[in-house]
């Protein structure tokens, strides 16, 4: 491939081909399997299930929501223009308070905005002069009276999916009682509307996961990892981005950023979303100061590079969010096992294969299993 861009943008305004740059997205390997990982799952889903989507910070999460977003936008494009009640995804974002907890009536706000409900504001309870709401604890009665109001905008717009993004924020509860408390809220909107909700979030989203049986079976999973510097392939693919990248910038000259892999990749921990607004503030600021020389160089991008201390914040809090994941799989794998006696079954047969059988004794003829009736 020769440029990356069409080459009349060289001849264009400056502000052209920034926009032109901080447009242009590239369908790398993670977010491809993510996204196909995810309509597959959205698919088959039964009724009012609830699908995790986790990945680090700057891996492109929000990316993949307004990609499923237009999917669904897309999809039902037809039916829109023939129904204009018609609201086909609700699309939305969990906010955590100033207090860093999450606020459902906000969200519900929100949400009602998002279907466009005209009455918002007089489901909200009256506050009095000091801005502080009523006693006898009407935050409930108003977080009841918005929920009832999504509840009916979802119907009667007839929304077939929920997409909540930075959904991390449900979990800022406390306590796993109030956790407990947030999920049921979510599977039961799903529930009612046999819609699925789909949430997007970091790794703190895992906290979700399998609170109790019933939840566990009304949950799916997909992850949307980053390239990581352990498998060649994914170091490969984080450099076919590079790659990519740096034959897109609108300039003569075409900038070297493959050979210095490492060095993006030390500071975005192998995630593209982190990589893509780097890229774009440097190009931003090339192109603002310093368009007569029409080059890029490493120096440009160190202007505008992480911290090594922010890059080691990350990295500490992606790995010990793929650890959690991996680590409490094989824990609860063996104490699954255990539970069923599954282990002691493989003690079993590794003695039996060991030899119970004396020399000649003919092998037990196995039931039938497995076959058609
Ligand atoms: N595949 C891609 N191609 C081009 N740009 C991308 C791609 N993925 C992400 N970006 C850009 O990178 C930036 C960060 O991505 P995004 O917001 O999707 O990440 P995120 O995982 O949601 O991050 P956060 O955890 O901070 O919410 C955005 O400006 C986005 O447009
Ligand atoms: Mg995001």
């Amino acid at each position: 491939m020769d440029k990356n861009f069409p080459r009349d943008l060289l001849l264009q305004p400056v502000g052209e081909r920034i926009n032109y740059f901080k447009k242009k997205s590239v369908a790398h390997p993670t977010l491809v399997n993510s996204y196909i990982n995810l309509m597959e799952k959205v698919e088959v889903v039964e009724e009012g299930k609830v699908l995790l989507v986790y990945g680090p910070s700057g891996v492109g999460k929000t990316t993949l929501f307004a990609k499923v977003k237009n999917e669904y936008l897309q999809r039902y494009h037809d039916e829109m223009v023939k129904d204009k009640g018609l609201i086909p995804v609700l699309a939305i974002e969990a906010f955590a308070n100033e207090d860093g907890k999450f606020d459902w009536i906000n969200f519900y706000t929100e949400a009602l905005e998002e279907l466009k409900d005209i009455l918002i504001d007089e489901k909200r309870l009256p506050l009095n002069e000091l801005g502080v709401e009523l006693p006898n604890n009407p935050n409930e009665k108003t977080k009841r009276k918005l929920r009832k109001s999504l509840e009916n905008a979802i119907k009667c717009r007839k929304v077939k999916v929920i997409l909540i993004d930075e959904a991390q924020h449900l979990t800022k509860v406390g306590n796993s009682k109030g956790l407990r408390n947030h999920m049921d809220s979510i599977k039961s909107l799903a529930a009612k509307f046999n819609v699925p909700i789909i949430l997007f979030g970091t790794y703190e989203l895992l906290s979700f996961r399998n609170l109790n049986g019933q939840l566990g079976r009304r949950t799916m999973e997909v992850h949307f990892p980053r390239y990581n510097s352990e498998e060649q392939r994914d170091i490969d693919a984080f450099k076919n981005v590079l790659w990519f990248f740096q034959k897109a910038f609108p300039l003569q000259q075409e900038p070297n950023l493959v050979d210095e892999w490492k060095y993006f990749y030390r500071l975005t921990i192998g995630c593209v979303g982190t990589l893509k607004d780097w890229l774009d503030n440097t190009y931003d600021y090339i192109m603002e100061n310093n368009v007569e020389t029409k080059i890029l160089k490493i120096r440009d991008f160190k202007k505008f590079e992480p911290t090594i201390d922010q890059a080691y914040i990350m990295a500490k809090e992606i790995t010990s969010g793929e650890k959690s994941l991996t680590e409490k799989r094989k824990e609860k794998e063996g104490k699954l096992d255990a539970l069923l006696k599954l282990d002691q079954l493989d003690d079993i047969e590794v003695k039996k294969k060991n030899g119970n059988k004396r020399p000649g004794e003919r092998k037990s003829k196995r039931d039938k299993t497995g076959t058609d009736l």
